[in-house]
């Protein structure tokens, strides 16, 4: 029987499993548990670690983890975790892909028609009472099937977004790190960009200004990759001087982005909390992936889904 820390309660059964088999500490609260918490868990004995994409793991809390044997992350996303630090220790690093492939792409896509048919703008107008009458030329967007869409980063997400906008009729050029236009060139022919890259060294601050001056002013920026893919200050510019017409984010840089952020003062910016795997049916079955992976791992067989 191993000691394991659930760094937040999960939707579902799975952790009924985990603890059938081992002692396990769930995290009860609704932040997660901070640095100093995880590293205390992780000195004071924590064998298996279950946690979100909100808890980094670094080489220096994996150092101070004695005994720790098996990592499993409630996300397809592994940037939080220090992977090669995890290697050379010999622990296994569990992820959740395929799983929420479709689920995220789904979400990609509400945000791109949310923001190029002003769907938020419009429900605001209609709650404030500003909402006189039809008009021929009010709150006019952009079609989707009339557009390219640009996807940086083809993989599983990547490739679900594009079978959708071509089913919505629209264009499709890619970019990625083996295949593909180069980015320069997807940004300038792109009506809509939408970003499905892991955030790696490459990737911070790809869409930077001089990325987003190279769109156009009737073009729009989707990011449901990871908030630091994109330079929050400069989309912020690129918003209030027009370089685009909109951008609509489910991830976010900082994240959660404060209430008071110069961000949110932009226009036509949609913003959804990370919600990209947020289906009841995708959540459970992400815990059950990332149980399984646990499990795995402390029996020290291999992972179902091993990101190191
Ligand atoms: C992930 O799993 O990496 C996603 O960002 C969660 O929604």
């Amino acid at each position: 029987m191993a000691r394991c820390l659930v760094t937040r309660s999960l939707p579902g059964t799975a952790v009924d499993r985990l603890a059938a088999e081992h002692e396990v500490e769930v995290w009860p609260q609704r932040l997660p548990p901070g640095r100093d918490v995880l590293g205390d868990r992780l000195a004071g004995g924590v064998e298996g670690l279950l946690c979100m994409l909100t808890d980094p793991v670094d080489a220096e809390l994996i150092a101070a983890a004695p005994v720790l044997r098996a990592i499993s992350t409630y996300a397809v996303g592994t940037d939080n975790i220090d992977l090669a630090a995890a290697a050379e220790r010999g622990i296994p690093v569990g992820h959740t892909p395929d799983v929420l492939t479709e689920t995220s792409a789904d979400l990609a896509l509400a945000l791109m028609l949310a923001v190029m048919r002003r769907i938020p703008a419009g429900d605001a107008e209609v709650r404030a009472g500003e909402w006189l009458t039809w008009e021929p030329a009010r709150l006019l967007g952009h079609d989707l099937h009339r557009a390219t869409v640009g996807i940086v980063g083809l993989g599983r997400i990547g490739e679900a977004v594009k079978r959708r906008v071509e089913g919505f009729g629209a264009r499709v050029v890619h970019s990625g790190r083996r295949d593909g236009i180069p980015v320069e060139q997807l940004l300038e022919e792109s009506d809509v960009v939408t970003l499905h890259c892991p955030l790696t060294d490459q990737t911070r601050g790809l869409i930077d200004e001089r990325a987003l001056r190279r769109m156009g002013p009737d073009s729009y920026l989707v990011n449901t990759a990871r908030g630091p893919v994109v330079d929050s200050d400069a989309l912020g510019r690129a918003l209030t001087e027009g370089w685009i017409a909109g951008a609509a984010l489910d991830v976010t840089d900082p994240e959660p982005l404060p209430a008071d952020h110069p961000l949110l003062e932009a226009p036509n910016l949609v913003v959804a909390p990370h919600l990209g795997s947020a289906s009841h049916a995708t959540r459970s079955e992400m815990s059950e992936i990332a149980v399984d992976n646990l499990l795995a791992g402390l029996a020290g067989e291999s992972l179902p889904h091993q990101a190191n």
